[in-house]
């Protein structure tokens, strides 16, 4: 076992690791010490094994792409488990099986299962290392692609284990291939199980099993599975919020700052809001970035919010990604990179759709074939990704890693809609705040699900991501509102809404910066709205329009709040609340309930009465 450099005193991790090495049969065990050179290490072990290919150094420095297995590109949902000690706490919207079943199935997966393999030991934490938000984790793989990439993405090493002392808590991540090498066998370029995946949390006992896939999510257990499926359970017992959420700072030009923080499903375009650009015109507006995924937020003693970003890096969706919608990616991702099922460029660099507008002759494809642009096939498969260290974007915020975390002023909440929910609204209050995130949706993309366009319900943006029944959650979010000093506000946006002809009504990206200077204006108190039957919203001059050429009737048609698709909207709530009946908090039906009876007061009564008709 090679931990000379090592002094480790924590004899249950020492143990736990070693039954886990009799029982997996590696060939050796390494215990990771964070280092450049262990880095540069697996990664030239990488490029050895036809893993990584390396890019032009003078184009993407010290960068590589990578390839996965056909069967390999994504999360899977359907393999995910929460297996708590009962099915209720899980819930009906997460997988369950009873923990001993679904640890007699992992048992015999996972016997010798590393051989040929080197399972490596890497101590990691959420958060920096200094904050009492924090939390440690212990992840076990016979990847190198993981341990490059949990490199990346969360702070990793000796400091961890010097933190974590004789007897500190930790959360056990076992994470494998799943496709040991017997004696003889040759390795491919992207191990995993094509038929077998499971994605198992144990939340009574702080432990995580992924078995069978090397993909992001499922694989890097810091992130979904620590971060968001294990923290929210603890957050729950614990009194804080570990939400599915970015946060960023947003600064006036008089140098007045607040921070918020948002949840959108994936396919929303979350990183870019994240490292928003203003438009030239609103000059002195600046945003600036915390994290594009995850937030854990704490009440202090005065009952204000506090927020940090658990990660230490980037995993974004690269089609779409371009110096247009997001040059703070863009330069985040410029060196020291993974990229992965990104197509290649003759020249030695990646390409992937909507980099540029014109695509380059002579692609190779992320399956490793020519590409053919008649095929009416992506180059680049739909979830590519980047793997970048988050200290290179731009716009990241100069106090990031501050461990005392960023005082929350607002939540925001959206997804992809292309009709019934307007441009934004503020909740009247933070009840009806947990309200509109409890039953907020997004339509489906063909990337995600194969079927375009159907309204899927995302609490929060956290359906894949709760950890115990989300009507708990629910309940712990009203519950959590109630003694804070000043409660942010809540918001909501739809940056997809279309017109009849079926083209997006809001310019979206840099222009979202309007919408969030009326956010910081209402957070300040400084603007009258309207009240609208579901929340209070911007009269057409509240919005600042300089710049941009967008006549009062466009935007009363995004804002509108109709009768009958909004009776539809409930009526879907309702199914919701059906399937989480039992534990569903009681206000949800009469908050339903009055948001219904408000539908029936005439539009023009809240429509800021007049301009209407002066437009
Ligand atoms: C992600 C996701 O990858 O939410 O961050 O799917
Ligand atoms: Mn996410």
């Amino acid at each position: 076992m090679d931990r000379s450099t090592f002094n480790i005193g924590h004899a249950e991790l020492l143990q736990w690791v070693k039954e886990m090495a009799d029982w997996c049969e590696p060939g050796t065990v390494h215990w990771c010490n964070g280092s450049k050179e262990e880095y540069q290490q697996l990664c030239n072990r990488l490029v050895d094994k036809g893993t990584f290919v390396p890019l032009d150094a003078s184009k993407r420095p010290n960068s590589f792409a990578c390839f996965s297995d056909p069967s390999d590109v994504a999360r899977v949902e359907d393999k995910t488990f929460i297996c708590s000690r009962t099915k209720e706490d899980a819930g009906p919207t997460n997988n369950w099986m009873e923990p001993a079943a679904m640890k007699k199935i992992l048992k015999e997966l996972t016997r010798g299962c590393m051989r040929g393999r080197v399972m490596y030991v890497i101590p990691y934490c959420m958060g920096p290392l200094d904050s009492p938000f924090s939390k440690i984790g212990i992840e076990i793989t016979d990847s190198e692609y993981v341990v490059v990439s949990m490199h990346i993405m969360t702070r990793v090493g000796q400091k961890v284990l010097e933190q974590l002392g004789s007897n500190g808590t930790y959360c056990k991540g076992f994470h494998t291939v799943g496709a040991p090498l017997e004696a003889g066998k040759e390795d491919v370029t992207w191990p995993c199980n094509p038929s077998v995946k499971y994605i198992v949390h144990y939340p009574e006992e702080n432990t995580i099993v992924s078995y069978g896939s090397g993909y992001g999510g499922n694989a890097l257990l810091g992130k979904k599975c620590l971060a968001l499926r294990l923290a929210s359970t603890m957050a729950k017992e614990e009194g804080w919020l570990a939400e599915h959420m970015l946060i960023l700072g947003i600064e006036n030009p008089a140098g007045k700052k607040i921070y918020a923080a948002a949840a959108f499903p994936s396919a929303c375009g979350k990183t870019n809001f994240s490292m928003l650009i203003p438009p030239a015109e609103m000059k002195g507006w600046k945003v600036t970035t915390v994290g594009d995924d995850i937030a854990w937020i704490r009440k202090d003693q005065q009952g204000n919010l506090y927020a940090i970003n658990p990660e230490y890096g980037l995993f974004g969706v690269a089609p779409g990604t371009n110096q247009a919608t997001n040059p703070n990616a863009m330069s985040a991702l410029s060196a020291n990179t993974i990229f992965t099922n990104v197509a290649l460029t003759t020249d030695g660099d990646v390409w992937w759709e909507g980099l540029t507008k014109e695509e380059p002759d002579g692609l190779l494809n992320w399956r490793g074939l020519p590409h053919d642009k008649n095929s009416g096939e992506p180059a680049a498969h739909p979830n590519a990704r980047f793997t970048a260290p988050l200290s290179q974007c731009t716009s990241l915020d100069p106090d990031w890693e501050n461990s005392k975390g960023f005082p929350i002023s607002a939540f925001i909440f959206g997804g992809r809609r292309s009709a019934t929910v307007p441009l934004v609204y503020q909740a009247f209050n933070w009840n009806f705040g947990v309200y509109m995130a409890s039953t907020m949706g997004s339509e489906t993309t063909a990337a995600a699900f194969g079927k375009q366009g159907v309204v899927r319900r995302d609490p929060f943006a956290m359906l894949p991501f709760c950890g115990y029944h989300i009507a708990d959650y629910f309940n712990h979010w009203l519950q959590f509102g109630r003694d804070l000093a000043n409660p942010p506000r809540i918001f909501g946006v739809n940056w997809f809404r279309k017109n009849e002809q079926g083209e997006f009504m809001w310019p979206g990206f840099s222009q979202n910066m309007r919408i969030l200077q009326w956010i910081f204006e209402r957070v300040q108190g400084h603007l009258s709205a309207v009240e609208s039957p579901i929340g209070w919203m911007p009269h057409y001059d509240d919005i600042n329009w300089h710049g941009l050429d967008f006549d009062r009737h466009q935007f009363y048609e995004l804002i509108s709040v109709d009768r009958e698709p909004w009776k539809k909207e409930l009526l879907e709530h309702e199914e919701l609340f059906i399937k989480l009946y039992d534990r569903l908090p009681k206000e949800f039906f009469f908050m339903k309930e009055l948001l219904l009876s408000s539908l029936w007061r005439s539009p023009l009564n809240w429509m800021a009465p007049g301009e209407l008709m002066a437009s």
